[in-house]
C-alpha cells in the first residue's frame, strides 16, 4: 500500500533482508483484504485503454508505459505473496525474488526516462494489469494463469521488436535495459508456470485444458500473436501449449 516511490523501493529491499534474516512472518492473517487500489503515487493519471494515445515503439511514451508496467509488477508480485497464504514456502521465496527484480527494473527505466527529460507520472497510463490482478484474487490457479502466464508473457513477445527499435534510434542504454528485462521476465513467467502446474497437480487437473478454460473464462482480451515461442518455451510453456499458440497465430480463413 506504500504510495511513495522511493519508500516503496526501499521497503522492498528491506523485505529481502528480513527474509534472509528469518524475520519473515508466515502465520496466516485472520482477514485477507481485497485491494482494488494498491499504493501508487497520484500521477500517472489512469485513463481507460481507449483514451490512451498511440505510443510509438521506442518513444518516451513507450518507455513510460514500461515504467508503469514495472511499477505495477512490484505490486502484483507483493499481492501474490500476501493473498495466497496456504502455499509452500518456496512459493513465497519465488515471488519475493520477482518483487525485488521488478523493483530494480522500475528503477532502471525510471532513471533512463529521467535522462531523457521525463519522470514517471508525466504521461497517462491505464490500469489493466492491476484490474486483472484484482479480478483474479479469489484463486491462485486463476491468478497464475492470467497474470504471469498471459499478461506478463505478452512482454516476452513485444520486447524483442522494442529492442530492435531502440537499437535503430541509437538508444544504447535503452537496449541494455530491455535486454535485462526480457531475460528476467522469462524467469517471472516461469515462476507462474511452475506454480500453475503445481496447483493443477494438487487438484488433479489437466494443466493444458485448465489453462485454456481459464483464459476463456477470465481473459477479456484476445490471445494474439506474434508470439515469442522460444522465450515462452523457456518460461515453461509446454510443447502442446506452443503448438496451440501456433494455431492462434494463423491468419483467419477467408469467409
Ligand atoms: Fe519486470
Amino acid at each position: 500500500m506504500e504510495a511513495d516511490l522511493d519508500l516503496k523501493v526501499s521497503k522492498v529491499a528491506q523485505l529481502q533482508i528480513d527474509w534472509a534474516d528469518d524475520l519473515f512472518e508466515f502465520t496466516p492473517t485472520d482477514v485477507i483484504h481485497r485491494v482494488p487500489d494498491p499504493g501508487r503515487p497520484e500521477k500517472p493519471l489512469l485513463v481507460s485503454p481507449k483514451e490512451l494515445p498511440r505510443r510509438r515503439l521506442g518513444s518516451p511514451e513507450g518507455l513510460h508505459s514500461i515504467a508503469h508496467i514495472e511499477f505495477n509488477a512490484v505490486n502484483l508480485a507483493l499481492d501474490a505473496i500476501y493473498r495466497f497464504q496456504e502455499m509452500p514456502k518456496r512459493y513465497y521465496l519465488d515471488w519475493l525474488g520477482v518483487v525485488v527484480e521488478e523493483s530494480y527494473h522500475f528503477q532502471m527505466i525510471r532513471e533512463h526516462l529521467y535522462h531523457l527529460g521525463y519522470e514517471y507520472g508525466d504521461m497517462v497510463a491505464h490500469d489493466g494489469l492491476w484490474m486483472t490482478t484484482y479480478e483474479t484474487d479469489h484463486d491462485p490457479l486463476v491468478r497464475m494463469a492470467l497474470v504471469p502466464r498471459t499478461l506478463e508473457a505478452r512482454g516476452l513477445d513485444v520486447t524483442p521488436p522494442m529492442i530492435q527499435k531502440l537499437r535503430s534510434i541509437g538508444d544504447k542504454r535503452g537496449v541494455e535495459i530491455l535486454k535485462i528485462l526480457l531475460q528476467d521476465e522469462i524467469g517471472h513467467v516461469e515462476v507462474g508456470s511452475r506454480w500453475f502446474r503445481h496447483i493443477c497437480a494438487e487438484r488433479n487437473l489437466n494443466p493444458f485444458n485448465t489453462f485454456q478454460e481459464t483464459i476463456e473464462n477470465y481473459y477479456h482480451g484476445d490471445l494474439r500473436g506474434p508470439f515469442n515461442y522460444e522465450a515462452r518455451a523457456q518460461a515453461g510453456f509446454c510443447e502442446q501449449e506452443i503448438a496451440w499458440l501456433k494455431t492462434l497465430n494463423q491468419p483467419k480463413p477467408a469467409q
